[in-house]
């Protein structure tokens, strides 16, 4: 019996030991999310594929691609975060429309994750990826996270949250696929004039209900 408390004090001491780690300063990959709600009794559903880009040297994050919501709804939209002018950009319909970012930039594992454990998908030698599970609590929120990364560059694979935000409840998951390292082309992060003029109303109603884990404006 002692053997084991002892046993389970060790893993508990390795387990808080392993530090949230930092995605790779550029990179790029395809995004799924998928997020569901309740608003006042009515469920919602929107899905949304697009390509994602993250410089940590700009400070920038670009998000291209297609949401689709409950209803039919369907927007091309394009969002450019720029965490130095502390702007985000929306284009959806060719219009622009800006909204200020209150929180500061995270590529990878936010520093206030907890480490859930490694585990690895797949099996058999040389088919095995690793990857480790973080969880992440926010302050004065009915709201959680659940982070995976592999093991070795910590390069994000999925995120899961779930909770409720602004008296709606939410559950909501992104995939990271065909991550590639680097930005191919630079001017992924380049504000179109469109947005010079860009007005400060909120985001195309669509685009309000999203919110990813690098755009997260909960
Ligand atoms: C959105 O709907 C269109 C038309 O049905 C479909 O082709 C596209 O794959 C959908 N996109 C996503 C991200 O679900
Ligand atoms: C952890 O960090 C995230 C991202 O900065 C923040 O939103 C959240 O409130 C923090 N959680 C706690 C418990 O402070
Ligand atoms: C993702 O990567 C695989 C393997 O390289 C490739 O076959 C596939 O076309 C890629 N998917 C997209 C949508 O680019």
């Amino acid at each position: 019996m002692l053997l084991v408390a002892v046993c389970l004090g060790i893993l508990a001491v390795a387990a808080a030991d392993k530090k949230p780690c930092c995605a790779p300063p550029q990179w790029e990959g395809l995004i799924g999310e998928t997020i569901g709600g309740d608003h006042e009794g009515k469920p919602w559903l929107l899905q949304e594929g697009a390509q994602l880009s993250v410089s940590w040297p700009d400070k920038k994050m670009n998000v291209m691609g297609q949401a689709n919501m409950t209803g039919g709804t369907s927007v091309m939209f394009r969002v450019i975060l720029d965490y130095k002018a502390k702007q985000q950009y929306t284009i959806v319909h060719k219009k622009c429309t800006k909204a200020a970012i209150a929180d500061e930039m995270i590529n990878g594992v936010p520093s206030n994750a907890t480490y859930a454990g490694t585990f690895y998908f797949g099996a058999g030698k040389d088919n095995e990826l690793m990857f480790d599970t973080w969880l992440v609590k926010y302050k004065g929120m009915d709201f959680q996270s659940e982070l995976t990364t592999t093991v070795k560059d910590c390069i994000p694979i999925s995120w899961f949250a779930f909770g409720t935000v602004n008296k709606d409840k939410l559950i909501e998951t992104v995939g990271f696929v065909n991550v590639t390292l680097g930005i191919k082309d630079n001017s992924v992060f380049t504000v179109p004039d469109i947005c010079k003029k860009a007005s400060n109303e909120y985001p195309h109603p669509v685009l309000a209900g999203m919110d990813g884990m690098f755009r997260l404006k909960l």
